[in-house]
C-alpha cells in the first residue's frame, strides 16, 4: 500500500502559489489535488499536473474536499477563500500578509475558533535551518543578555514586478509585503515588539505605494532594534539574496543582520559568532570570528510538511492566525509612526 498523502488544494497560481507547487512536489506525505485560478491560462499549470482546475473555489471545496487550502490569491483577495475553506472544514495556509487590515484578520481567527480549523500564515522563514539555528542561539544564552539587532533588506525590484496595478498599490508595497517578513523574523527570534518609531518615504518610481522605511523599535526583554528597507535600491543584502531561497534572485551569501548580546555578537544569516576568547572580554583584546555549523534546507518545503503534520494532529502549528495577526499589527504601525511622527505602543 503507498504512503497515505495529505490533500491539499491550491487557490492562486501566480508567483508564489508555483512556489507552493514545487514544494509540495518536494514532500512525500503531500499532493495537489486541484488549482483555482481565476486566470483561464493558469490552467496548463494543472493539466501539467493531472489536476482539476477550477475558476472559483467554492466548486473547487464542494467537488475535491481538500483537507488543507493554501491560499496565494493577492492579499487584498486572501479572506473569502480563507473564509470559504474554513467552512468546508479544511485547514488553511494563508500566504503573508494573513490580511490587509486587522479587521479581516480578526473575522480569520473568529472563524478558525467555530470551525475548529487551524489557520497557518506563510511567514515561511520560521522553517528556515539558519533562523531555527539562530533561535536557539538566542535562547540558549550563547550571546548573553540580548541588547540588540540591526538588519537591512534593500534591492531594486524589477520594472516588470510592476506590471499588474495590484503591485503598485500601497498593500504590496515593501512594508506589507517585505518588511513583514522581517518584523515576524524578528518577533519569533527575539520576542514581541512593544514600541515602534519610523519614518517612510518615497521619491524614485511614480508609484502610490511607499519605497523605503527606516525604524527603530524595542522588544519586550529590552533589546533594542533598527531597520533599513528599500524595494528602489541596487544592493546584495536581503534576505532572498543572502540564502539564495528563491533562485530567481542571484545569491549574494552576505549577512544582513547583526544580533549584538552582552557576551557574543552573530553575523546572520551566515552565522558567524563573534567573541573575545582570550584576555578580558573588551575591545582592547582580540576579538575571533567562528562559523557555526549550520544545515541548509528548503523553507518552503518544510513549511508544507509542517502543514502537512497540523492537519493530521501531529505537531502545533508554529504560526497560527492570531500570531500572523501581531505581525500585521506591527507591520502596520510603521505606516502609523510615520504619519504622525510618534511612537507607537504596541
Ligand atoms: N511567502 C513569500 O515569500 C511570498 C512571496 C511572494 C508573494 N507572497 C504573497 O502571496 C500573495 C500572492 O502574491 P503573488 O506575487 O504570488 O501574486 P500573483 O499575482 O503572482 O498571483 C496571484 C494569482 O492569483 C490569481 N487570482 C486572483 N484572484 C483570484 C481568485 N479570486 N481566485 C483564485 N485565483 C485568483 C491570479 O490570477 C494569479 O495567478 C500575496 O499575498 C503576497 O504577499 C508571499
Amino acid at each position: 500500500m503507498g504512503q497515505y498523502k495529505t490533500k491539499l488544494g491550491l487557490v492562486g497560481a501566480g508567483t508564489i502559489g508555483k512556489r507552493h507547487l514545487q514544494a509540495i512536489s518536494e514532500v512525500s506525505e503531500a499532493e495537489v489535488v486541484a488549482i483555482v485560478d481565476t486566470d483561464p491560462l493558469a490552467e496548463s499549470i494543472a493539466i501539467e499536473r493531472n489536476v482539476g482546475f477550477f475558476a472559483s473555489v467554492g466548486q473547487m471545496l464542494k467537488d475535491k474536499q481538500p483537507e488543507g487550502v493554501i491560499v496565494c490569491t493577492a492579499t487584498e483577495d486572501h479572506l473569502q477563500p480563507v473564509l470559504s475553506s474554513l467552512e468546508a472544514n479544511a485547514h488553511v495556509l494563508v500566504e503573508k500578509p494573513i490580511t490587509p487590515s486587522i479587521e479581516e484578520a480578526q473575522q480569520i481567527i473568529e472563524s478558525s475558533m467555530r470551525f475548529n480549523r487551524e489557520v497557518l500564515v506563510g511567514h515561511h522563514r520560521r522553517y528556515s535551518e539558519e533562523i531555527q539555528q539562530t533561535k536557539r542561539v538566542i535562547k540558549n544564552g550563547v550571546l548573553g543578555e540580548l541588547v540588540g539587532i540591526t538588519g537591512i533588506w534593500a534591492v531594486r525590484k524589477a520594472d516588470s514586478y510592476f506590471e499588474p496595478e495590484w503591485r503598485k498599490q500601497w498593500t504590496s508595497g515593501p512594508v506589507l509585503i517585505n518588511l513583514i517578513h522581517e518584523i515576524d523574523t524578528l518577533r519569533y527570534l527575539c520576542g514581541e515588539i512593544v514600541s515602534l518609531s519610523a519614518k517612510v518615504s518615497k521619491r524614485i518610481r511614480a508609484h502610490p505605494k511607499e519605497e523605503s522605511t527606516a525604524l527603530l523599535f524595542e522588544f519586550q526583554s529590552g533589546a533594542l532594534g533598527t531597520f533599513l528597507l528599500s524595494d528602489v535600491t541596487p544592493s546584495p543584502w536581503t534576505w532572498e539574496q543572502a540564502t539564495g531561497e528563491n533562485p530567481n534572485f542571484p545569491r549574494t551569501s552576505q549577512n544582513v543582520y547583526r544580533f549584538i548580546g552582552s557576551k557574543a555578537s552573530l553575523d546572520f544569516p551566515n552565522l558567524v559568532l563573534w567573541r573575545h576568547t582570550g584576555g578580558d572580554p573588551d575591545w582592547l583584546h582580540e576579538i575571533s570570528p567562528e562559523v557555526l555549523d549550520g544545515k541548509t534546507g528548503d523553507a518552503y518545503a518544510e513549511q508544507i510538511r509542517h502543514f502537512c503534520a497540523v492537519i493530521k494532529g501531529k505537531e502545533q502549528p508554529r504560526i497560527r492566525a492570531m500570531d500572523g495577526t501581531k505581525t500585521l499589527k506591527a507591520t502596520l504601525a510603521v505606516f502609523e509612526a510615520s504619519e504622525n511622527g510618534t511612537e507607537i505602543q504596541l
